[in-house]
């Protein structure tokens, strides 16, 4: 069907759920920062999924000239799945990205993050969800000039409403999972570059946020540092049972992921389907 992803899931380094009950506990009551009431219940519903968008679409205005960009995307995504999105550059993948991390309108559709309609939001609930529900990881690290390494991963925090007693050992946390905690009031801009990527990763995790959205996050790795970059998110979405959602070029990257989707034309096709176009195609 065109514009569904339906593809198969591999099992990954990825566990099985054992938050999923605790998130449907939670799925009433209002998020409060430092409340992600991760780990406490076992699971009785772990297929709901934790994001689904249905016939997402996407349209810039320049000019006079409209770009259709998405076309009606559909896509859920599971807790504990870690799926890759590929697929040819000018696609559409960073908008995807940002529309799912809600950091830029979508042009029409549904969006639903556990179990919430979030389109239906207003902005400052957007954006509250926005600061304890989810995570990014951007193409380049922006990570902020002339402050530390604490700062950078202090803000997100500050932003969520996280009281300063509980910042520090989150703030710790995440730094040992990147192994940067020897770096933590160091300049952020006299870092190598992979250690800024761990950096970047490490903020996207400090909230310890039920779903990462990564875009290419070890593009601009080698392929040590990008194995390494993978271990710790497949290590924070076992030991979180959060979800994760990437962009990648990269063959290998997208192999360590539970599922792959390809991003062609404005919709996603999954392995499977895009292989019988392309045998279509050649035929
Ligand atoms: N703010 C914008 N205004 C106009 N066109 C845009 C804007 N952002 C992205 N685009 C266009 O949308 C298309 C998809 O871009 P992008 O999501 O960055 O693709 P990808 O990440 O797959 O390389 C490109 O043609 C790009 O030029
Ligand atoms: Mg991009």
């Amino acid at each position: 069907m065109r514009g569904q992803a339906k593809s198969e899931t591999r099992p990954a380094n990825a566990k099985g759920s054992s938050r999923g009950g605790a998130r449907e506990a939670e799925k009433e009551k209002p998020v409060s920062a430092g409340n992600n009431g991760k780990g406490n219940t076992p699971s009785p519903s772990v297929n709901e999924p934790i994001i689904r968008v249905e016939d997402l679409t996407k349209e810039f205005q320049t000019g006079s000239e409209v770009i259709k960009v998405l076309r009606g995307v559909n896509l859920s995504v599971n807790p504990g799945e870690m799926l890759a999105i590929m697929g040819p550059s000018g696609m559409g993948k960073s908008t995807f990205l940002f529309i799912l991390g809600l950091l830029q309108p979508a042009t029409g559709g549904k969006y639903m993050a556990k179990g919430r309609d979030v389109f239906a939001m207003n902005r400052s609930d957007q954006a509250r969800f926005r600061r304890r529900f989810a995570g990014f990881v951007f193409q380049s690290c922006n990570l902020f000039e002339h402050t530390t390494v604490y700062e950078n991963l202090e803000f997100p925090l500050i932003y969520a409403g996280v009281r300063r007693k509980d910042r520090d050992p989150m703030i710790q946390e995440a730094l040992e999972r990147v192994n940067l905690t020897h770096r933590l009031h160091h300049p952020a801009n006299r870092l190598s570059g992979g250690e800024q990527q761990r950096v970047s990763i490490a903020r996207a995790l400090v909230n310890r946020p039920e779903i990462i959205f990564a875009d290419e996050p070890t593009g601009q790795l080698d392929r040590n540092h990008g194995n390494l970059v993978m271990d710790h998110f497949h290590e924070f979405i076992a030991d979180q049972q959060s979800s994760m959602v990437l962009v990648t070029h990269d063959p290998d990257v997208a192999d360590r992921c539970t599922r792959v989707v390809h991003l062609r034309d404005g919709v996603l096709h999954s392995q499977a389907q895009l292989a019988a176009e392309e045998i279509d195609r050649a035929g």
